[in-house]
């Protein structure tokens, strides 16, 4: 198919004027090799997720993000890339890519895909080439690479751990060490070598070219550093201030002059294609940079995916958000689970972040037993109010595969058959590790069927074991089911594009501290009871709700009325 003809299929009924359709939607995240498998290796791929586009439909989206398919070694679940433009063989080929991209645009689904410009794969060719240069060549230049310290070079250049655990420097074959942020198959890039910069853009424009509509950029605070030829130590670093743009190592203000390049790129195609910043830092304030229209155009907001169901965290999270997307003209992300969070279903469930020591949004516990401690019906009960609170709010919605199943995380899977370098390398850095669990149990392939070999995943058996109890979250199982959970997330997602003629809403008054209360401008109101006593309904006609009420609204539920005034 010529670069013309993908050109030419944007979806249906999408004039090219509206580039503004990214503001409210919603956008369902696809991990690919955990999505649907086509041809029975275990491995979910690009022909699989094709053959469910009736299903994404169905559910009523307006976007898909894919996380990485192109060629990996796997060392961190594809955020380790080979081939930046190209598709892993195993996931499907670049036609592959082509027929899903069109089989989207035919139902009005857009696609963002996932790039990942801090590091590369060590398998990358660039890399491979680095490690075959001198030192000092131009070759090693694209990457960061040091001498060591200590008499002959043996003690790393720093003392900086990796984000997996272990150190951050890696050690080669002729004494040099390079850099890793991530795991040691994941070589940072030199933002300051103008080829990387260069090469990247080829990238955009490659993936654009082919009728992708967004990007979602990879730990985007990262890429630019500042690395004087005396290193800070770790504990220098931690103690330098984040907030300025001075940081050597992230968020640095000259990050925006990559971007703004990029967005030269974005703003060269007929729609604009768009992009959502993973940027993990200090302050609201640094966020809405990347969020600017000059920058990136949007940036996650994780903050209610930390918080605890909880009416006042969730209430402080959406004033500041609201308030911050207004005056940088962008909208709010909101999010509750991600392939790098435990399942909010399961989250919910166990105790307070604060009355436990774990870390928020990142943890479940596991202490001796898989699942121990979580009230799994409270959780699941929390998680479908949490959903229904968010899909009322102004600004665009980000779906993880599964939640819409309301699946929980898998807790007990055998350590020899995970894959997360988080599990496998990071016993002591608790942020990406779930408490030592890392983040495979929210990416088990999905149940499609309630039986079958991998519930209808794919012919075979998954690349990763899936619980019996997924049987009884299939697709199959929950379309079936007027009260599941799958039928209240495509009931909600039809009902919201009435609540999306404009980005505001108004609190109102409840006289409970544990209950939320705000009017969209369309006239209807959404109601959340973070509690766990019922409180009187507020009039209106009921539009839908979380779990079914009566006279009045019970603890962790949401409602959708449509006020009488
Ligand atoms: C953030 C991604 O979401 C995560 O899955 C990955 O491990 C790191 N970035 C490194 O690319
Ligand atoms: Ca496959």
């Amino acid at each position: 198919m010529s670069t013309d003809t993908l050109n030419a299929l944007v979806p249906p009924g999408a004039s090219t004027t509206d580039r503004d359709w990214w503001r409210q939607a919603v956008v369902y995240q696809v991990y690919p090799r955990s999505f649907a498998d086509g041809n029975g290796d275990g491995i979910g791929d690009l022909t699989g997720l094709r053959s469910r586009v009736p299903y994404l439909t169905e559910l009523g989206i307006d976007a898909v993000w894919l996380s990485p398919f192109y060629p990996s070694a796997l060392a961190d679940g594809g955020y380790d890339v080979a081939d930046y433009r190209d598709v892993d063989p195993r996931i499907g080929t670049l036609e592959d890519f082509d027929g899903l991209v069109a089989a989207l645009h035919a139902e009005g689904i857009r696609l963002i895909v996932d790039i990942v410009p801090n590091h590369s794969s060590d398998q990358h060719p660039w890399f491979q080439e680095a490690l075959a240069s001198p030192r000092g060549s131009a070759a090693r230049e694209r990457y960061i690479f040091r001498d060591g310290k200590g008499e002959d070079g043996e003690l790393p250049p720093a003392d900086w751990p990796s984000t997996f655990g272990g150190p951050g420097w890696t050690r080669v074959a002729d004494g040099q060490w390079y850099l890793h942020t991530f795991a040691k198959e994941q070589p940072d890039w030199n933002w300051d070598n103008p080829e990387v910069r260069e090469d990247f853009l080829t990238t955009l424009r490659f993936w654009a070219d082919r009728g992708v509509d967004g990007f979602r950029v990879d730990v985007a605070q990262l890429l630019v550093k500042d690395l004087p030829a005396e290193l800070p130590s770790w504990d220098e670093l931690q103690a330098m201030d984040a907030d300025h743009g001075t940081h050597p190592l992230q968020d640095r203000d000259e990050l925006q002059d990559v971007y703004a390049q990029w967005r030269e790129v974005f703003e060269e195609y007929d729609t604009p294609r768009v992009a959502v910043a993973e940027a993990h830092v200090s302050t609201p304030e640094r966020r809405a940079r990347y969020a600017s229209s000059a920058s990136l155009g949007q940036a996650f907001n994780f903050d209610l995916m930390w918080a605890d169901f909880d009416a006042s965290s969730f209430r402080s999270v959406v004033e500041a958000d609201l308030e911050q997307s207004a005056r940088t003209g962008s909208s709010s992300t909101w999010v509750l689970s991600n392939h790098d969070a435990t399942r909010h279903a399961t989250r919910y469930g166990l105790p307070p972040a604060a009355d436990t020591g774990r870390k928020a949004g990142t943890a479940w516990m596991l202490e001796g037993a898989p699942r121990a401690g979580v009230d799994l019906q409270l959780g699941t009960r929390r998680a479908r109010a949490a959903t229904l609170f968010l899909l009322g709010l102004p600004g665009s919605a980000y779906l993880y595969q599964g939640e819409e199943l309301g699946l929980h995380e898998v807790g007990d899977i055998p350590a020899d058959a995970r894959q997360d370098p988080a599990f496998l390398r990071c016993v002591e850095t608790q942020e990406w590790s779930h408490d030592g669990l890392g983040r495979d149990g929210c990416r088990v392939p999905l149940p499609w069927t309630s039986e079958g070999p991998s519930f209808g995943f794919g012919t075979g058996s998954a690349h990763l074991p899936q619980p019996a109890w997924f049987a009884q979250y299939s697709v199959e199982a929950e379309q079936a089911d007027p009260g599941s959970t799958l039928s209240l997330y495509r009931r909600a997602l039809r009902l919201r594009h009435k609540l999306q003629t404009s980005e505001t809403l108004e609190w109102l008054e409840t006289g409970h501290e544990d209950v939320l209360r705000f009017r969209r401008p369309n006239g209807w109101e959404i109601v959340t009871n973070f509690g766990t006593e019922p409180v009187a309904l507020p009039t209106g006609q009921f539009v839908l709700a979380s779990d079914p009420i009566e006279d009045q609204l019970p603890g962790a539920t949401t409602v959708w009325l449509r006020s009488e005034s």
